[in-house]
């Protein structure tokens, strides 16, 4: 039996064009979803699904995300000073998180290439992989439903997300057979962003894989594809289509809440959606939101 896979490899090298110029000198990864920067909530999602060795593929201006993982002891003398046990709560929140490591990208070439720097610290092992721009929700199971399935099929393992197919163009589109389990299907074939008419399906890949350590070996002879990147998706096809030598590829399919901050309009609707069900938040945000929805044209 293979032993628990331990680690997981999170990308967080992209420039953050979309949001600029809130991005010009940060790392869009630490743009806040309501008052917690997006890619805590990536790790506490990897840790709480027993992953507690995180590799962060990071570039050029991301070293407040090293920052925030570690340490601030100026703080947080600050606020033990002031007794402010609730704030100094807050601040040590993400720092005894996870163990985490850093290696950087260089060369943006794509979510491939980012993968391929994870490949002498992951190793030859199987390994989680996830990505920034989406939130799962932490009271929906899914890392831990695909670690789950991955130990039972030894296969790679991706999320899958049903959409409406003129959504498929900006996602990962999966061919798939179905299996006994009512949430597991085989792929058959993976396109990288299809036009809605070349889609094999609206299944769409979103931002969680547990990827067999054969990856690699494919990744190093991946050409550019879609956008003249190195594409994951495009690595993740080859595997398909030669399970003898990989161990073939599955998706679960996710029903639960996924939230996505990679574009503006989808981060806010993020916000308001997290803001809603938070205690601290939610019954003075609920009715105003509706007093404001109503004076909406
Ligand atoms: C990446 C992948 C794509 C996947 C998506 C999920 O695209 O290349 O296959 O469906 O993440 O969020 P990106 O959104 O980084 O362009």
């Amino acid at each position: 039996m293979s032993s628990p896979i331990t680690k997981a490899v999170i990308p967080a090298a992209g420039l953050g064009t979309r949001f600029l110029p809130a991005t010009k000198a940060m790392p869009k990864e630490m743009l806040p979803v309501v008052d917690k920067p997006a890619i805590q909530y990536v790790v506490e999602e990897a840790v709480a699904a027993g992953l507690h060795d995180v590799l962060m593929i990071t570039g050029r201006n991301k070293n407040a995300l090293e920052n925030h993982f570690d340490r601030a002891v100026e703080l947080e003398a600050l606020l033990e000073r002031k007794g402010d046990h609730n704030r100094l709560a807050k601040v040590n929140e993400s720092n005894a998180l996870a163990d985490i490591h850093y290696v950087r990208q260089g060369d943006p070439r794509g979510l491939g290439h980012a993968i391929l720097r994870a490949k002498m610290h992951v190793g030859a092992e199987p390994f989680a992989v996830l990505l920034g721009d989406d939130i799962i929700d932490a009271r929906d199971v899914l890392l831990a439903r695909m670690l789950e399935e991955q130990h039972k099929r030894q296969a790679s393992i991706v999320a899958l997300l049903e959409v409406d197919p003129s959504q498929i163009h900006m996602y990962g589109a999966a061919a798939i057979e179905a299996t006994d389990d009512d949430d597991v299907v085989r792929i058959t074939g993976l396109v990288e962003k299809p036009d809605a008419a070349d889609a094999p399906s609206n299944l769409a890949v979103i931002g969680r894989y547990v990827l067999r350590p054969e990856v690699f070996d494919v990744l190093e002879h991946t050409a550019p594809g879609k956008g003249n990147e190195i594409q994951l998706t495009d690595a993740l096809q080859e595997m398909a289509i030669t399970p003898e030598t990989s161990g073939g590829v599955y998706g679960v399919i996710f029903r639960g809440r996924r939230y996505d901050t990679g574009d503006r309009l989808d981060y806010i609707k993020a916000i308001v959606q997290l803001a809603v069900d938070r205690e601290d938040l939610g019954s003075e945000l609920r009715p105003w939101l509706r007093a404001f929805a109503s004076n909406l044209d």
